[in-house]
């Protein structure tokens, strides 16, 4: 084909989080040159960034560790899946985090001779049999993301394409041949031998997530676009602790990890009263889906709740949490007030054990991939391991092929710039309609206006698509495709289960 100007590469990987960055070191490993396209801001634009808790590792029974993510996932998990991660778990970990990036996890600290020993402080979550969670502080992604993306500059074979968005599959009978990639507004082919979609979650279709901007499901949306299968988009994971955030500037969302209930802090509602032992006989450490439901239901009952920090050293054991705190005012000595906020999409691309998604050289890994680890209900820190171990993983497999240039589609730009404010006003309604009637809480006549309003969304954004291409355009197509897909799902599921609650009441406040 005659391009003006277009890129070939072995392997591209559309995204930069630990999954992402895992699926290019396994491939250029494997002696493959890799591109690594990313639309997120260094380094914060990542959710792996963002990760506190830590990431989950196999210790003297890891049959122990599996039955614990088929019991948070209410036994919908994929026992096959969950024996590749936990048995692939601690190689993994010491490989890449311990030795090629040089990662310390937080030790037990000083031995009685005070030798500093090598004993790893295993943290505590909710769900988890036992301590099995390595972590550094409450702010492991950053120490696993940084020193990720470093080595990979560094390394030959790979290069990193900053501020550079995947718009679109280019695909042809079947199979996946690159993506159009755009960067300050201009669109390149890139033709791959295989291409891994790396693309994170779907916090953008909500009005609060712990995911950082830019979350529009651009991954989902694309391979749903080319045909591939998607599986599981029903099951969006609530997190139940989120520091809702004020009106000031400086008063901005935050996560407070489940570690820290696992040190010991308690949920206290409006009342002060203590609910979580109500609800679950492991209370404050059930599945967290119930207790981001059982959060909500007593913020609607009694006004607020509070995570009680007393029980615990908070100050000691969170240091990154207190300041968080502080930069805010909050007075947490009196309880941090919390409530659910979207946190994780346990479905995605529906991928095989190696990463590989329903269409020929097509791979997805981490949050948008749908691997059947998780099921209904993700357990608590096994994201960054998943994406760890089937990026090795996928990235490993994609090495094989060369890059074939074939023609691409060609995407016009002829008409003005968007109307002012479009964007934004669309994400509006989206949020507005995901959070009424496809959020914690489910009803079936909901599912279908949100299904409506989506579609008729959907409608208006295409008709744009079709004679202007911009990245905030095609985010908001890829945010459209994907709400569509999740409410869809929804809808189709009539059980109720894990992160899918269906309930007896539609929703009170109408969104459309
Ligand atoms: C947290 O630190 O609570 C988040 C852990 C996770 O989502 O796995």
């Amino acid at each position: 084909e005659d391009y003006d100007d277009y890129r070939t590469t072995d392997v591209l990987v559309v995204g930069s989080g630990i999954a992402g960055l895992a699926a290019a070191l396994g491939a250029v490993r494997e002696g493959a040159d890799v591109t690594v396209a990313t639309k997120a801001t260094r380094p914060e634009g990542a959710s792996s960034w963002w990760a506190q808790g830590g990431i989950a590792v196999s210790r003297d029974d890891p049959g122990q560790f599996k039955e614990d993510i088929l019991a948070a996932s209410a036994d919908t998990s994929d026992p096959g899946a969950v024996d590749v991660l936990v048995d692939e778990a601690n190689e993994a970990v010491n490989d890449v985090l311990v030795d090629t990036l040089g990662v310390e996890f937080d030790t037990s600290g000083a031995d009685e001779g005070g030798e500093e020993t090598a004993d790893f402080d295993f943290g505590r979550e909710a769900a988890h049999d036992e301590p099995r969670i390595l972590h550094v502080d409450a702010s492991t992604g950053k120490h696993i993301h940084v020193p990720f993306l470093n080595q990979l500059d560094d390394r030959d074979g790979v290069e990193i394409l900053d501020d550079t968005a995947a718009l679109k599959l280019v695909s042809h009978e079947g199979r996946v041949h690159g993506a159009l990639l755009e960067h300050e507004g201009d669109v390149m082919p890139t033709f791959a031998g295989a291409t891994v979609l790396a693309t994170g979650g779907i916090g953008d279709l909500y009005p609060r997530s712990t995911n950082p901007d830019g979350s529009t499901g651009d991954g989902i949306a694309m391979a749903a676009l080319a045909g591939a299968d998607v599986e599981d988009m029903e099951y969006v994971q609530f997190h139940p602790t989120v520091y809702p955030g004020g009106e000031g500037a400086n008063d901005g969302p935050f996560l407070v990890s489940e570690a820290v209930r696992g040190e010991g802090a308690v949920l206290r509602n409006g009342e002060g009263e203590r609910f979580m032992p109500d609800y679950h006989a492991d209370a404050e450490l059930a599945p967290r889906d119930v207790v981001a439901r059982a959060v909500q239901k007593e913020r609607d009952a009694t006004g607020e709740v509070v995570l009680d920090v007393s029980p615990l050293d908070f100050a000691g054991e969170f240091p990154d949490l207190v300041e968080k705190c502080e930069d805010r005012g909050i007075g947490w000595e009196s309880g941090i007030p919390v409530g659910p906020a979207e946190h994780f999409l346990c479905g995605g691309v529906d991928v095989d054990t190696c990463g590989r998604a329903s269409l020929d050289r097509l791979y997805a890994v981490g949050e948008c991939s749908r691997t059947g680890v998780h099921g209904a209900n993700r357990l608590a820190s096994t994201s960054l391991l998943e994406g760890l171990v089937w990026g090795l993983r996928a990235g490993g497999d994609a090495a094989d092929y060369d890059p074939q240039v074939v023609e691409a589609p060609e995407l016009l730009d002829r008409d003005p710039a968007l109307p002012d404010n479009f964007a934004r006003e669309k994400f509006v309604r989206l949020r507005r309609v995901m959070d009424e009637y496809v959020g914690l809480r489910r009803h079936p006549d909901d599912l279908g206006r949100a299904q409506a309003v989506l579609r008729r969304l959907k409608g208006e954004v295409d008709a744009y698509v079709r004679t202007r291409t911009s990245r905030s355009l095609y985010e908001l197509r890829h945010a459209s495709v994907t709400a569509l897909l999740v409410a869809r799902a929804a809808a189709e599921n009539e059980e109720s289960v894990g992160t899918h609650n269906l309930v007896e009441e539609p929703a009170t406040t109408r969104a459309d």
